[in-house]
């Protein structure tokens, strides 16, 4: 999803208030997977880019446990403020605000890099990612968390934004089929391209369940799906609701949607 990374910063920072607390277990489930398939052990200095709301960032400080480290950075200063808070009781844990695209690290100073639901935001995720590596200590480990197959429900409601959509925003969970987030082989091959070894992939699939509409419409304000309804006309926003509502009745009591996930890993020579 190719939006400016300011102007996608400012969306997350406009829903940093709700994101993860609307009562969807969404961005848990999908970070606990990156978390488990990471295996951080006691000790380790991990760094989580794009941290948000801290869905893998607490899990991963809970690894590391206080003999380790863990610095979290992301754009939005209303995601950094929040979190930050969250984790103030915890010393080996950081957060601050940074710029995933050209962060300011040390060198060699990070066993592990996870990047949960962040990378297809960037203007240009391969530079991205080389630019994290020097972060890296030789050896050190790299998650990136990425979209797998949408359940195609997930299409017939987006569908609804599609006419006041730029083309850039058109597919915002993967950018693109064509694109490097549309298959295994995309992403594992973006990593390979930065100069990673030992590149593989582990799928998971997340299953969430919305218990009416109303449910499904706060959500989609307080995640990075905002965006398609800050791109509709304010005096369009009654009847695009009341579209997504009818299509959302059409699919019954509870509203349960599948999501493939992919956590692609790799490793620094
Ligand atoms: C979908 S959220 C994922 C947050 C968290 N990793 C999680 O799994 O819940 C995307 C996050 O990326 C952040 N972000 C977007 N562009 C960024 C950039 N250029 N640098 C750092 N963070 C960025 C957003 O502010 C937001 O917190």
């Amino acid at each position: 999803m190719s939006t400016s990374p300011r102007g996608i910063a400012g969306v997350f920072d406009r829903a940093a208030e709700t994101y993860d607390a609307v009562g969807v277990p969404w961005f848990g489930p999908i970070a606990a997977g990156l978390v488990e398939s990471l295996d951080v052990q006691p000790g380790e200095r991990v760094l989580d880019v794009g941290c948000g709301r801290g869905a893998a960032l607490v899990p991963l400080a809970h690894d590391t446990g206080p003999t380790g480290s863990v610095l979290g950075i992301d754009l939005a200063p209303g995601m950094v403020a929040r979190t930050a808070a969250d984790v103030a009781h915890l010393p080996h844990v950081e957060v601050r605000v940074d710029d995933a695209s050209a962060p300011h690290l040390p060198e060699a100073s990070y066993d592990v890099v996870a990047c949960c639901l962040v990378l297809f935001f960037l203007p240009d995720p391969l530079a991205a990612v080389r630019a994290w590596l020097p972060a890296l200590a030789p050896g050190g480990r790299v998650g990136v968390t990425t979209f797998g197959e949408q359940d195609p429900r997930w299409k017939v409601v987006d569908g609804v934004f599609t006419s006041y959509l730029p083309k850039t925003m058109l597919d915002a969970r993967t950018s693109g089929a064509k694109g490097p987030f549309g298959s295994d082989e995309g992403v594992e091959g973006l990593l390979r391209e930065a100069g990673l070894v030992d590149v593989r992939t582990v799928r998971r699939e997340v299953v969430t369940e919305f218990a009416d509409p109303e449910h499904w419409l706060r959500f989609s304000w307080s995640h990075g799906q905002r965006a398609m309804w800050e791109a509709v006309p304010a005096g369009d926003h009654d009847a695009v609701r009341a579209e997504i509502v009818r299509r959302l009745e059409e699919l019954g009591r509870p509203i349960r949607l599948t999501q493939g996930v992919r956590h692609t890993l790799g490793r620094r020579r």
